[in-house]
């Protein structure tokens, strides 16, 4: 079986205020009614795949447990990290736990902050890389690049192959400067990778052990200690701590043999900032996005959200702006500094 690994527990600051501390934007209806975290939990509940293991932090469990429930998703298993040590323990905590119930199995890694369309599409997408999952080969998922992004990493196949299945990969280049984007934006034949892994169970231990060794006596050791909590499991807090902080793709995808990419051409999109959100929500032809009970006045290039239904929020003649407004914080922002949100977090946390 395919166990559907689903990475909710990061902080989203470049998202403030709409994401918070409390409650990140994964679990912000962003887009439409439903949280990111749900469609990517509904985008995996499907034949073929098992019930998900979602891996969070301490202070979303409840929120993970209620989303799932909300929308009829039963008998997964949620994991507690004591601490967040970004997506390499979290992923090998995975993969460890898996190894006592499913060793032979596949596990499908999950974001839960993108949108992509198609559930149907990027399903068949997905299952047309079992094969060379099964062979024990570490498979991405692809995107074709639009821009220099830096906030990605990059993924350069072999020379083209059959269209069907994944294609090798012959290097992972991780959140790259702006000059490397650049050129390998130029170069093309690039493709970004969009943060969704399929491999064996099996393949990414043996991947761990020979690139991140460094990681399994923590992290088996926080999954040998785990405690149950309610419905939840909660890893060892002792042993966690020692684990470094370090994501998947730094600890072992820029490292690892038998790397695949699987391109996708349906629609993605990473909503990491705000201008991600104002691109995704399609702006009108002078550049204005508004939501909620917002009103734009002859302004351009814009982004004007209400998140609170009972508060007007009008802008007027405000060019290459974004404003959020929710009850008890507003953000007023240059568009061309959208990733420099999460400035607005440390402010305020310094301030107490
Ligand atoms: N459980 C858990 N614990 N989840 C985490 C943690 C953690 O400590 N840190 C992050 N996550 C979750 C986030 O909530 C998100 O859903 C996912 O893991 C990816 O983490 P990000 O922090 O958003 O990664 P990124 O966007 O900088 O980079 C990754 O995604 C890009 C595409 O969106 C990389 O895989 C890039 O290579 C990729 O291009
Ligand atoms: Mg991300």
């Amino acid at each position: 079986t395919i166990t559907p690994v689903l990475l909710c527990g990061g902080s989203g600051t470049r998202l403030w205020p709409l994401s918070r501390r409390s409650y990140p934007k994964q679990f912000a209806p962003l887009t439409g009614p439903e949280s990111l975290f749900q469609s990517s939990a509904r985008r995996l509940s499907a034949p073929g795949f098992a019930p998900p293991l979602a891996v969070t932090g301490e202070e979303f469990r409840f929120i993970v447990g209620e989303q799932l429930r909300a929308i009829g998703i039963e008998g997964g298993t949620i994991l507690i990290e004591p601490a967040a040590r970004n997506t390499a323990p979290a992923v090998l905590a995975a993969a460890l736990w898996l190894e006592r119930t499913d060793p032979d199995g596949l596990m499908l890694v999950a974001p839960s902050d993108h949108e992509i369309r198609d559930p149907e599409g990027f399903r068949q997408t997905v299952l047309s890389a079992v094969p060379a999952a099964q062979e024990d080969g570490i498979v991405t998922f692809g995107i074709v690049p639009t821009r220099p992004e830096t906030g990605y990493g990059w993924l350069e196949p072999e020379a083209a192959s059959d269209a069907k299945g994944p294609a090798p990969l012959r290097r992972f280049v991780e959140k790259p400067d702006l000059e490397t984007a650049e050129r390998m934006l130029a170069d093309g034949g690039y493709l970004w990778n969009a943060g969704v892994f399929l491999f064996s169970v099996r393949a990414i231990i043996a991947a761990f052990e020979k690139h991140a060794p460094q990681l399994m006596p923590p992290v088996r050791d926080a999954v040998g200690h785990v405690q149950p909590d309610l419905d939840f499991h909660r890893l060892d807090a002792e042993a966690w701590a020692k684990a470094e902080d370090i994501s998947i793709d730094y600890a072992v995808m820029e490292k690892a043999e038998r790397l695949y990419v699987q391109p996708w051409a349906g629609h993605w999109s990473d909503l990491g900032g705000w201008d991600a959100v104002w691109r995704e929500a399609g702006p009108d032809e002078t550049g204005v996005v508004t939501s909620g009970a917002a009103t734009a006045i002859d302004c351009s290039d814009t982004l004007l959200r209400a998140e609170d239904p009972t508060q007007e929020v009008v802008g007027l003649g405000l060019k290459n702006m974004l404003v959020v407004a929710t009850s008890d914080a507003v953000l007023v922002a240059d568009a061309d500094r959208a990733q420099e949100v999460r400035r607005a977090v440390d402010a305020l946390k310094t301030k107490g």
